[in-house]
């Protein structure tokens, strides 16, 4: 099973203001939805209470919280970033066609999954934004390029963007 970060990041390196997402950036949600559409999908308890409709439909949405008292509804609650991981994989694993666990976010939850992760797709928000959330930096070292695609912006959305996939290169972690 492949882990693999999906993440729209700022040229400055910013993901996030104030909870939310500092764009709006429609024709990437659409590309997001279709690729994550049927795999299990980890998010932090920040970012789920940001999503305007919860749980995200047609995926398995699993929450991760220190709060043994969270419940939400639609969703699996873990505690850990590792329990996430191992009950997608079981799950997973009875889905066909699915190999690929995806990581969505926020902030906290990326810091603590790049180190594990096999591939990152990043939207690169072609600007620099304010906001209070980043995305740790993207070592080419350890980060190789596989594709990569220049979108420019549409009727509804306010900022040009790439998309960029990368994976981890052979034996670096
Ligand atoms: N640009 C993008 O692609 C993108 C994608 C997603 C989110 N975002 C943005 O990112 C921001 C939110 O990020 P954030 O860093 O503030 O919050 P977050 O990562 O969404 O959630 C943090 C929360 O998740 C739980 N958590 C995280 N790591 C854990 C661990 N190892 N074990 C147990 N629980 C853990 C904790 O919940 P409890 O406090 O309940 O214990 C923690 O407070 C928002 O602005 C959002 O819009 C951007």
């Amino acid at each position: 099973m492949k882990l693999g970060i999906y993440v729209a990041i700022a040229e400055n390196g910013v993901i996030g203001r104030e909870g939310g997402l500092p764009w709006r950036l429609s024709t990437d949600l659409k590309r997001f939805k279709a690729d994550t559409m049927g795999k299990p999908i980890v998010v932090g308890r920040k970012t789920w209470e940001s999503f305007p409709r919860r749980p995200l439909p047609g995926r398995l949405n699993i929450v991760v919280t220190r709060d043994k008292t969270f419940r939400a509804e639609g969703a699996e609650v873990v505690g850990s970033l590792a329990d996430a991981i191992a009950l997608a994989t079981a799950r997973a694993r009875c889905m066909s066609g699915v190999d690929e666990i995806c990581l969505v976010g926020g902030g906290e939850i990326y810091r603590d999954a790049l180190p594990l992760a096999d591939r990152l797709h990043v939207t690169h928000v072609l600007a620099e934004v304010d906001g209070d959330t980043r995305f740790p930096e993207i070592d080419p070292e350890i980060w190789q390029v596989v594709s990569s695609l220049d979108v420019p912006a549409g009727e509804k959305d306010s900022h040009a963007t790439r998309y960029t996939v990368y994976e981890r290169r052979a034996d670096v972690h």
